[in-house]
């Protein structure tokens, strides 16, 4: 059974932000789970890319609605369907909002972003990918753009080619421009790096991509919580994230995709929702973004994630990610005057991610010793195994921030790792 464990009043010492006006001890009260000891100390929670912690407003607004509206949705004319119908239509104009796309009918609920990345690949893949053609992706993915590439290239007799990155973790951009060929049916991208912190220029990857009428997919699993994500400025025409990487609920994922693309491409998952008619000769598909939404969603998750939106948009990713910025660059130089460390992803465009190796000491040795000190970082591959391959290490630590991370956060994190080499002598 798991550790029950009493969470006291919020702590009042936090200090204070480097950006003015950024009142990071609010924010902080209003995560109660920073407010729990680990292993007999405060809580240093430094696993942000891995999930982010929820503020209160995101666990009334789960409490609430299986307490007030708990009914399943778009299928019954009593009250409560009707409530819970119109909270989850608002959570999807929220997203919609939260990335400015241009119709809620561009927004659909998945899973997660895994979910959403496999959603374009089965339904747009099957339908545009042929034998001979290419699928680009880029060496710095996660294992969820990658896979399911693989996946459907296999099936389709396709190529999944793969544009480089320099010593720094830096898109080489004339070597991706170099692989855009008259093959390449999607470009499929990251937004930002989950074992690097590189943020790529999507912008100007959509100009190159689309001079050439290449759509364009963006993972913007790590992005859409550290700054503003704008999918019509951007142009791409998939967008995925992750609900519970942006202070929401796990199991709830968003796809945006342009509604042109979206009317043409064929379902993905079939069942209830999704169709119009059903015969067992044959079914038609319902409206967007019905069409991709097979089955009961996640309501609650959904409602969460709405939750989660209207909390980071009333802070402001602007002001977020200058937060952030400002712990990256203290947290890059504090390690910088460790003996011995080496850290991975350098890009001169990065953000909130610190992934290291410590000479002599294994990734895993360094996260087992810091959790003793109260402090949650993540050792591994990040699911990105090629990443660790390109840098020839089988792994990295890796702290990375959000909003509610301190000065004192890296402070704890430094004190730490020196606890490490001082224990491995
Ligand atoms: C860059 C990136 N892409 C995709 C994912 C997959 O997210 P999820 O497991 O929520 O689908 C992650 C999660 O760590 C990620 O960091």
């Amino acid at each position: 059974m798991s550790e029950r464990v009493a969470v006291p009043p919020p702590a009042s010492a936090a200090r204070p932000s480097a950006v003015a006006g950024f009142d990071v001890a609010r924010i902080r009260a209003d995560f109660p789970i920073l407010r729990r000891q680990v292993r007999g100390r405060p809580l240093t929670y430094l696993d942000n890319a891995a999930t982010t912690q929820k503020p209160q407003a995101v666990l009334d607004a789960l409490m609430n609605y299986y307490v007030t509206s708990n009914a399943n949705v778009h299928r019954g004319v009593h009250m409560l369907s009707e409530i819970a119908t119109e909270a989850h239509e608002a959570a999807r104009e929220k997203v919609r909002a939260f990335f400015n796309a241009a119709s809620a009918r561009e927004i659909i609920f998945t899973r997660n972003s895994t979910e959403g990345i496999n959603l374009v690949a089965q339904a747009f893949g099957r339908w545009k990918v042929q034998a001979g053609d290419e699928v680009l992706i880029t060496a710095m993915e996660h294992h969820s753009n990658i896979v399911p590439w693989q996946l459907l290239c296999e099936e389709r007799g396709a190529q999944l080619r793969v544009a480089p990155i320099d010593d720094s973790g830096a898109l080489l951009l004339d070597g991706l421009e170099a692989l855009l060929t008259p093959r390449t049916r999607l470009l499929s991208v990251t937004h930002m790096s989950n074992a690097l912190g590189t943020v790529n220029p999507i912008a100007t990857l959509v100009q190159l991509a689309h001079a050439r009428g290449i759509p364009v997919l963006v993972d913007g699993s790590q992005a859409a919580y550290h700054m503003p994500v704008d999918v019509r400025a951007l142009g791409c025409d998939f967008y995925v994230a992750t609900g519970h990487k942006l202070y929401g609920p796990t199991g709830i994922g968003v796809l945006y995709g342009r509604e042109a693309l979206l009317e043409e491409m064929p379902p993905f998952l079939g069942g209830g929702d999704m169709i119009r008619s059903v015969t067992f000769e044959k079914s038609t598909w319902n409206d967007l973004p019905y069409k991709f939404e097979a089955g009961t969603p996640d309501i609650a998750g959904a409602i969460g994630l709405g939750a989660a939106l209207d909390y980071i948009s009333q802070i402001g990713l602007d002001h977020i990610g200058e937060h952030e910025h400002d712990l990256l660059d203290y947290g890059t130089a504090a390690l910088a005057e460790i003996p011995g460390l080496r850290m991975i992803g350098t890009a001169p465009h990065k953000a909130s991610i610190l992934s290291f190796v410590l000479d002599g000491i294994h990734p895993h040795d360094i996260g087992t010793i810091v959790d003793q000190e109260g402090v949650a970082i993540r050792t591994g591959h990040h699911c990105a195994q090629p990443v660790m391959e390109r840098f020839c290490v089988p792994a990295t630590a890796r702290a990375s921030l959000a909003m509610y991370n301190t000065r004192s956060d890296i402070d704890t994190l430094a004190a730490a790792i020196r606890r490490v080499q001082a224990v491995f002598g």
